[in-house]
């Protein structure tokens, strides 16, 4: 393994897996809806796709960039809109779909942005959410891991723009961030 992680935390057959065990409950609760899927950019990019194609039913899908971290590790409390949904929202079943959940602050701020454009329904799927760190409480629809309060990089989750195109999923050793 390269020097700068720790350990491998989710491999790829853990992640394979699990959205199977995602899409099929996705499959149950939306059969019906024509769900809008909106994948957060760029961290979501990995997980929405393979989320994405095991679906059976009809979903559409729609991006959006927000920002709420610079080039580091730390939150800036706020979150800024850097690139917003092609069409409109209202009477849709919308389902965010989101890298990790930290503090809880991008998120929740999100949900309250989109929730004044008035879909029908506003669910959050993430891949991993580390509940030690929530600053602000979101509630969480679909999750596919519960991590401890690590650095994580891997499978579209960066450290200053690097390591998103990993296959799995890992811990980012503190000798990268800490120098
Ligand atoms: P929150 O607003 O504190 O919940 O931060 C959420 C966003 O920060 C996530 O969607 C990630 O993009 C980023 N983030 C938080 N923790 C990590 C991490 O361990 N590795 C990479 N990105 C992270
Ligand atoms: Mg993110």
């Amino acid at each position: 393994m390269h020097s700068d992680f720790d350990s491998v935390l989710i491999s790829r057959e853990r992640i394979e897996a699990r959205i199977s065990e995602l899409a099929a409950r996705l499959d149950a609760d939306y059969g019906d809806k024509n769900p809008l899927f909106i994948c957060i950019l760029k961290g979501s990019v990995f997980f929405f796709t393979d989320l994405l194609k095991a679906l059976t039913i009809p979903a559409e899908i729609d991006f959006m960039a927000v920002s709420s971290y610079g080039d580091g590790d730390t939150t800036s409390g706020y979150v800024k809109i850097i690139k917003d949904l092609g069409r409109p929202i209202a009477g849709r079943h919308v389902v965010i779909v989101e890298d990790l959940i930290d503090t809880g602050t991008t998120l929740s701020h999100l949900c309250e942005l989109l929730k004044t454009r008035d879909p029908a329904s506003l669910r959050l799927c993430t891949l991993m959410d580390k509940p030690e760190r929530r600053l602000v409480d979101v509630t969480v629809d679909y999750c596919g891991f519960q991590i401890p309060d690590e650095f994580v990089v891997g499978y579209g989750l960066d450290y200053a723009e690097r390591y998103r195109n990993l296959p799995e999923v890992y811990i980012l050793s503190r000798k990268v961030y800490e120098k």
